[in-house]
C-alpha cells in the first residue's frame, strides 16, 4: 500500500504581493497562488504594496496583509488544493519591516473564530496601523543614536552583522519610541513581517528567527541574544518583553491553529516552522551551499553567499543562516545594477542587447587595460561614492573618453570587479569550488554572464528561480518537520532534505587565463574607490 501524500505549503509575504505554493514531498509544486495588494485589495490605495509619507517614510498596512491571506486561502482552494494533506507549512516575508501588535493580541490571535474572516478579527490588533517597511529612509537620527550607543558603526557590525541602516528596525523601533511614546507604550509585542504572518498559522505571537532577526540591529549574531546595550540605545527596558526571544529558523513552533482546521480542514497536526525574511528563505530556495555565491541581475545586483565565520564589514551584511545553525549568510546589495546596463546600451548599442553583446564579445578580457566606474545613483557598496562615470586607461590615468565597445567592456568589468572585491571582503574565498548562481533579468545574457564568469574565474550556473523565497518557505517546511520528528543523532541536514530538487543549468566557465587576467585589475579596482571616494568627483 502506498504512503498516502502529503504535501507542505509555503507563503511568502513580499513587497508587492502576497504568494503561496504547495508542493507534494519531492518538492515539485502542485498548486500556486497569488494576491496582488494594488488590484486585489486597491481599498488599501497602495502603489507597489507600500504607501508613502513624508520626510522618506515608507510603511504598508499589517492589516491589509491578513486580508491578503483570506484571500490567498481561497484561491488555493480554486486552484484545488487540500489541505487536509498539508504536514507542515512555513513562510517568508519581506526583511526589516516590523508590526505593532496591541494589548491584547496574544488572546486575540490564541481564540479566532473560524465562522469569520480573519479580517474581521484584526481591526483592533494593530497599535500601530501602518507598518513601516523595508524602503523606510526617515531614521538616520535614530541610526547615529544606535552606533553613538554601542560605541561607534565598527561596534556595531562586530556585533550585529551590520552598521546602522536607516531600514532596520532597531532604528525603526527607536524612533517610534521617541515620536509616538503613548503607542509604544500601548505595544505588547513587536513582529517582524514573517514572525507577524507566522503567528496569523501558529495561534500565537511566534518568536523572531535568527536569520531575519539579524536585519534589526538589535541581535548578537555570535551569542545569538539580543545584545543588551544595541535594545538600551533604542528604548526603554520594556522592549525585551516586547520583543520576546529569538530562536533557530528551522524551529517547530507547534500545531496550526484550530482556527484553520475548523474552516479549511487542514489536518489539526500540520506544523508550523518558524518563518524567516526573504533573503534568508531565497537562501534556502536555491539551496545556497558553501562554495556557491548566488547573483541576482536585477534593478539593484545581490549578491547572496554562505559564510562560515561572521566577519565585520561596514557595507554589506551578515546575518545567521537560515538553514544550517553552523553558518552566516552575507548579503550584499549594489544599487547600481541592471539601469546603468540599460542606459549605457542606450546611449552606445543603439538600445539593442544584441548589438550591446556583439560589441562586448569583440573586445579582449582585461579591455587591453581600460577600466571604469559608473554610478548613475548613489550607490550602497562602496558608500560614499559620487554620482558619474570614471574611465582609466591602461596607465591608470583618468580619460573622457574610450571608444564604446571599451566602454562596454569597462562598464561590465567594472561592476563584476566591484561585485567580487566586495565579496571576498566578507571573508567569502573564491577558489576551484566556487560556483555562481545567476538570476534576475540580466541572467538571460549570457555574454554578460561570461564576463561574470571570468571576473569571478568561476563557473556560472541558472536556475529557474522566480519564486526562490517562496519555493525555499515551502523547502525549509520540509526540513524543519523532518529535523523536529528525527532523533537527536539523525538530525537531517537542509541539503539532504533538498537533494532531489533539480539542479541548476551550467552556462559559462572562465577562461584559462581569467585570474591572470583579473586579479591585477581587482587591485586597482581598490586603488581607484579609494580615490573617487576621497574626492567625490564627477565628469
Ligand atoms: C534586504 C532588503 C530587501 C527586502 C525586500 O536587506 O531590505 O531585500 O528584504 O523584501
Amino acid at each position: 500500500m502506498s504512503s498516502p501524500e502529503i504535501t507542505y505549503l509555503g507563503f511568502d509575504w513580499s513587497t508587492q504581493t502576497l504568494k503561496a505554493v504547495i508542493v507534494n514531498d519531492d518538492l515539485q509544486i502542485l498548486q500556486e497562488a497569488e494576491v496582488q495588494y494594488d488590484s486585489d485589495l486597491p481599498e488599501f490605495r497602495t502603489h507597489g504594496g507600500i504607501l508613502r509619507g513624508e520626510q522618506g517614510e515608507v510603511v504598508a498596512p499589517p492589516f491589509m496583509w491578513v486580508k491578503a491571506l483570506d484571500l490567498i486561502l481561497d484561491r488555493l482552494t480554486l486552484e484545488g488544493a487540500d489541505f487536509s494533506k498539508v504536514v507542515a507549512l512555513s513562510g517568508a516575508a519581506q526583511q526589516h519591516g516590523s508590526v505593532w501588535w496591541a494589548k491584547g493580541c496574544s488572546e486575540l490571535v490564541s481564540s479566532l473564530d473560524s465562522k469569520n474572516f480573519l479580517h474581521e478579527q484584526f481591526a483592533l490588533a494593530f497599535s500601530l496601523l501602518d507598518s513601516p517597511i523595508w524602503m523606510d529612509s526617515s531614521t538616520k537620527k535614530w541610526c547615529n543614536q544606535i552606533e553613538n550607543g554601542v560605541g561607534g558603526p565598527e561596534a556595531l557590525a562586530q556585533i550585529t552583522g551590520s552598521r546602522a541602516y536607516e531600514r532596520f528596525t532597531g532604528a525603526q523601533i527607536a524612533k517610534v519610541f521617541e515620536t509616538k511614546p503613548h503607542l509604544y507604550e500601548s505595544t505588547e509585542r513587536i513582529s517582524l513581517v514573517s514572525s507577524f504572518a507566522c503567528s496569523l498559522f501558529a495561534g500565537k505571537i511566534a518568536p523572531i528567527d535568527f536569520a531575519d532577526g539579524s536585519g534589526m540591529n538589535l541581535l548578537d549574531i555570535a551569542k545569538k541574544t539580543w545584545d543588551t546595550k544595541c535594545l538600551e540605545a533604542c528604548s526603554d527596558h520594556t522592549l525585551l518583553e516586547k520583543l520576546g526571544n529569538p530562536i533557530e529558523s528551522h524551529k517547530c513552533i507547534g500545531n496550526i491553529s484550530p482556527y484553520y482546521v475548523e474552516r479549511f480542514a487542514f489536518d489539526e497536526k500540520c506544523q508550523v516552522i518558524e518563518f524567516t525574511g526573504d533573503n534568508p528563505s531565497t537562501i534556502a530556495g536555491m539551496r545556497l551551499s558553501q562554495g556557491w555565491i548566488a547573483v541576482s541581475l536585477g534593478t539593484s545586483d545581490t549578491l547572496l553567499l554562505s559564510l562560515r565565520e561572521p566577519h565585520t564589514v561596514q557595507d554589506g551584511h551578515i546575518l545567521c543562516c537560515p538553514i544550517d545553525p553552523n553558518m552566516y549568510s552575507a548579503l550584499l546589495c549594489f544599487s547600481n545594477g541592471s539601469l546603468v546596463r540599460k542606459g549605457v546600451r542606450d546611449r552606445l548599442a543603439d538600445k539593442s542587447w544584441e548589438l550591446f553583446n556583439t560589441m562586448l564579445d569583440s573586445t579582449p578580457r582585461g579591455n587591453f587595460g581600460n577600466m571604469g566606474l559608473f554610478f548613475d545613483s548613489p550607490e550602497i557598496i562602496p558608500r560614499g561614492v559620487g554620482f558619474g562615470k570614471w574611465l582609466w586607461n591602461r596607465s591608470g590615468v583618468l580619460v573622457n573618453k574610450l571608444a564604446p565597445e571599451n566602454e562596454i567592456r569597462a562598464l561590465l568589468e567594472g561592476q563584476f570587479i566591484a561585485r567580487r572585491v566586495h565579496a571576498e571582503d566578507m571573508g567569502f574565498v573564491i577558489d576551484e569550488n566556487t560556483k555562481i548562481l545567476a538570476t534576475g533579468g540580466a541572467s538571460a545574457n549570457k555574454s554578460i554572464l561570461q564576463v561574470m564568469s571570468d571576473v569571478f574565474n568561476a563557473p556560472v550556473y541558472v536556475q529557474d528561480s522566480a519564486n526562490s523565497a517562496l519555493l525555499g518557505a515551502a523547502y525549509r517546511a520540509k526540513h524543519g518537520l523532518m529535523y523536529h520528528n528525527a532523533s537527536d543523532d539523525e538530525k537531517p541536514t537542509f541539503e539532504t532534505i533538498t537533494s532531489g530538487v533539480p539542479s541548476p543549468t551550467l552556462v559559462c566557465t572562465p577562461y584559462s587565463d581569467a585570474e591572470q587576467v583579473y586579479k591585477p585589475m581587482l587591485e586597482r579596482y581598490k586603488e581607484y574607490v579609494q580615490s573617487i571616494v576621497k574626492e567625490n568627483m564627477t565628469y
